[in-house]
């Protein structure tokens, strides 16, 4: 039987800072699961801790209490290990594309040259060509979202977390932004775990959606999409999705309102 690609055990998490008075009690002993080759999404309310579980995953944050398994392995250093993409695109201004996307490839202690080749090969297919020595500044926001994509792609992780990726584009740069990370998630076989807001782009993207509602996050609500794939937007349209959004909507309000 298959390893899952990712286990949550039992996770709890604070923020303990000096600055805050009580620490704030974000994960309560929340357990999850991803399969190899997944498309998950994570939807709820603003504040409900859904980036917070990301840093847990990436390693960049730890968690009180609980066990996080990557492919079967417990493992405590996570870092480098799964390929992210943040909520704020995080690129360098003062670094080219091209410079900006070697980072992971140099932290790795890729000579410069040789990282630069490997991004030099992957331009095209994230439609970057021609753009390498261009600074984060004159490009536009789907674009910058490609970079800070192909950073987290090349970053050689089988499993990729992605927070709130096309949040900032506009409804068309958006679909075809949806489009072309379901093309990519096809071609390469990676597992994806992707938060967002929008509970259309949810249902459109994903196998599964887990739902968080208000903090603590004990548990998640989880729903499976029926949709075939490949999946096209008008797919969005059929009766039961319709009926799923309109639930999905009207738990987030339920959740939202808690606040
Ligand atoms: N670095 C931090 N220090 C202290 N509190 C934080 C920090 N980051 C987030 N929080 C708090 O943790 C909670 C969850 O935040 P977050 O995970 O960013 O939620 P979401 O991504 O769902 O909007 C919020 O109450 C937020 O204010
Ligand atoms: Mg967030």
């Amino acid at each position: 039987m298959n390893r899952p690609m990712l286990e949550l055990e039992s996770i709890s998490f604070s923020y303990t800072e000096d600055k805050i008075p009580h620490p704030v009690l974000v994960l309560d002993k929340l357990s999850l699961s991803i399969e190899p080759g997944e498309f998950v999404s994570i939807v709820g309310p603003s504040g409900s801790g859904k980036s917070t579980l990301f840093r847990l995953i990436t390693g960049l944050e730890q968690p009180g209490e609980g066990r996080i398994h990557f492919e079967g392995k417990t493992a405590a250093d996570r870092l480098g290990l799964v390929g992210y993409m943040p909520q704020q695109d995080l690129l360098m201004p003062w670094r080219t594309v091209l410079e900006n996307a070697v980072l992971p490839l140099q932290l790795q202690g890729y000579k410069t040259e040789r990282a630069a080749e490997k991004v030099r090969g992957l331009l095209k297919e994230f439609g970057l060509e021609g753009y390498e020595d261009r600074y984060p500044h004159n490009l536009s926001g789907g674009m910058r979202q490609r970079v800070s994509f192909l950073r987290a792609v090349i970053s050689g992780c089988n499993l990729l977390v992605l927070d709130e990726p096309f949040s900032a584009l506009d409804a068309i740069t958006r679909l075809s932004m949806q489009e072309w990370l379901l093309e990519q998630w096809t071609r390469n076989g990676k597992t994806i775990l992707f938060i967002t807001h929008d509970v259309e782009e949810a249902l459109f993207l994903s196998d599964r959606i887990l739902m968080f509602s208000q903090m603590p996050i004990a548990s998640v609500k989880e729903i499976m999409v029926p949709l075939p794939r490949p999946r096209k937007f008008d797919d969005l349209t059929d009766a039961d999705i319709q009926t799923i959004k309109t639930e999905l909507i009207s738990e987030l309000r339920k959740s939202a309102s808690f606040r």
